[in-house]
């Protein structure tokens, strides 16, 4: 055939069509994983084009590179308020600062991961497109910003980014044939199981227990899941997905509310599948959430003038306060009358994402089982009670016997040391707990007895230490060193895991010098920053050290992998 003929013939003296050099750096920034796996995925199908890939984590970069680089890719998510992931914060400062170099041979494209029910959706990648841009890079493809059901917006950023460079970087007379067969991207990348995040397993419930004593305000329970038949398999640190469903008594008060068919089929997937109505709001859809371009979306469902006023940028701040803490049901009742139909949903609402649980288990103690730790969410708002989604759907209606979609999540940013026998300091109150126990019960199958020391904190001793029986074995067997613990609600004064750090301030700051690693699981907002200050505080005393040079010692301990955090 002519293409044959035509690879075996002699290469022709044509004199050389310039091309950019076929390499690539890729640099992720990920907290819990995602841009991490979609940074990979970029990588294996710019190898597929010939590229030279240089793949890494943002802190792991070395930035005297970076003028260097042809092509520039980013893959980053936004956390809390607008905030870089931990792995995201060093390279993101540089990029910022006056040390950043001019770009202006280097092509770029920006991949963006959020969450529109934040007011900073997506901010660290909206950052770097922009600042980028200004040091003098070409967009090559336009930023994509992917909500938290990211894999279509994902893909398409992904296709275009193929597009993109196989034009550009293809010598003009062969381009045709060359990328013809060489664009194929490899499909996932390599997966020990056929079970993932779009193909959950139906994992059976083995045990549903209420760790909380009686009496207690709260409610956690301990979820232990079967993985048997499904080859998959975790390390301490990874997570579990959770697709959970939706208050049935709320499903029927929206319906009620709209006067519409709970039997009627309507769309929920994208290759057209179909089901009732009922099912697709108990199942499918986010009811629960408003978010901006939800409000934004509605208008033209809506009779309500006041619905388009409260969505224009000069009332920014009252759509703020009015989406925080309501759901659809508050939306429906305050801005009918509604021309919504059914077959309106797919359009407004967005999919019920899968809740993210830490693993409170090691695969080896337990054997094709997860377990999770997993608070029961029930608050008053807006003169309603309001119910976390997952929690208590795991809570309420999840018994032994049942089965529930999961997918493993892999989280490279979140792992005990390589070496079983250097120390560790883990500070993880509340469910924060969960991957500490998968991590003592990992040293505790391998037989290893390196120190280790946990914090921990809840409201009571008596009612709300979580696995209380597990860390008095361990400290017993050896493998836990050190227990440390602070109940809030115990005495007069609030005492908190970060106060039990300050008091053995001293000697934490001796396993620090000899090589400890650092955990913080748990709350974001208030507890993991007071955490970081009290780690400041401690280096700076102990250390004899400055503010900076404190903060400095804590980024050092970071872009080593021996500060990580899991927080949400
Ligand atoms: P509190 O609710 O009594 O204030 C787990 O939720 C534990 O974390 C509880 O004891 C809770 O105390 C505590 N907690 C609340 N805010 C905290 C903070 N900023 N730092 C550390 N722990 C905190």
């Amino acid at each position: 055939s002519a293409t044959i003929e035509l690879l075996e013939a002699p290469a022709p003296a044509a004199a050389p069509v310039p091309a950019l050099p076929k390499e690539a750096t890729i640099l992720f920034g990920s907290q819990t994983g995602n841009a991490q796996r979609l940074a990979g995925r970029l990588a294996e199908q710019l190898k597929g084009q010939g590229f030279e890939v240089t793949l890494s984590a943002m802190n792991k970069y070395k930035t005297n590179n970076l003028k260097k680089a042809a092509y520039l890719f980013i893959v980053a998510s936004t956390h809390g308020e607008g905030d870089p992931p931990d792995n995201a914060v060093s390279f993101h400062e540089f990029l910022h600062s006056k040390r950043a170099p001019k770009l202006d041979e280097t092509k770029f494209a920006v991949l963006a991961l959020g969450d529109t029910s934040y007011e900073f959706f997506c901010k660290t990648g909206q950052d770097f497109d922009a600042r980028l841009a200004e040091l003098g890079a070409e967009r090559i493809v336009d930023r994509v910003d992917c909500d938290v059901d990211f894999e279509e917006a994902a893909s398409g950023w992904l296709a275009a980014v193929n597009k993109a460079v196989s034009a550009a970087s293809a010598p003009a007379a062969s381009a045709a044939g060359a990328s013809a067969g060489t664009a194929a991207a490899p499909a996932s990348a390599s997966a020990e199981s056929e079970y993932s995040r779009a193909n959950p397993f139906y994992a059976e419930v083995l045990e549903n227990l209420n760790l909380n004593g009686r009496g207690s305000d709260r409610e956690t329970r301990h979820l232990e899941l079967s993985l048997e038949g499904s080859g998959l398999t975790y390390s301490p640190g990874d997570a579990v997905g959770v697709y959970p469903q939706n208050d049935p008594a709320l499903v029927e008060e929206i319906l009620s509310y709209l006067k519409w068919n709970p039997e009627e089929a309507v769309v929920t997937g994208k290759n057209g599948e179909t089901s009732s109505l009922r099912k697709a709001l108990h199942h499918h859809y986010e009811i629960t959430v408003l978010t901006k371009p939800l409000l934004e979306k509605a208008v033209q469902y809506s009779g309500n003038a006041k619905l388009a006023d409260l969505v224009k940028p000069e009332n920014k701040e009252e759509l703020k306060a009015y989406i925080d803490g309501r759901d659809l049901l508050d939306l429906l009742r305050d801005y009918g009358p509604w021309t919504l139909v059914p077959g309106d949903i797919a359009n407004l609402l967005r999919k019920l994402p899968p809740r993210l649980y830490s693993i409170a288990s090691s695969v080896n103690s337990h054997p094709d089982e997860v377990h999770l730790t997993i608070r029961k969410v029930e608050y008053e708002a807006h003169g309603r009670e309001r119910k976390g989604v997952c929690s208590v759907y795991a809570s309420e209606r999840l018994a032994p016997g049942d089965t529930v979609p999961i997918f493993i999540q892999q989280n490279p940013n979140f792992k005990p040391p390589a070496n079983p026998e250097t120390p560790v300091i883990m500070i993880g109150p509340g469910t924060g707990v969960a991957p500490f126990r998968a991590f003592m019960e990992d040293r505790e199958e391998l037989g290893a007895t390196g120190p280790s020391w946990l914090f921990y904190g809840d409201r009571h001793f008596v009612t709300d230490f979580l696995y209380q029986t597990d860390w008095q074995r361990m400290l017993k067997d050896g493998v836990l060193t050190k227990l440390d613990v602070a109940f809030s609600r115990d005495t007069d004064e609030k005492v908190y895991v970060q106060n039990r750090m300050l008091e053995n301030g001293q000697e934490l700051y001796k396993w620090l010098q000899d090589g400890a690693h650092v955990y913080v699981c748990g709350d974001e907002k208030h507890m993991a920053h007071d955490v970081h200050s009290a780690l400041l505080a401690i280096v700076g005393q102990y250390g004899s050290k400055s503010p900076e040079a404190a903060a400095e010692y804590l980024s050092e301990l970071q872009d080593q992998g021996r500060y990580q955090r899991d927080v949400y």
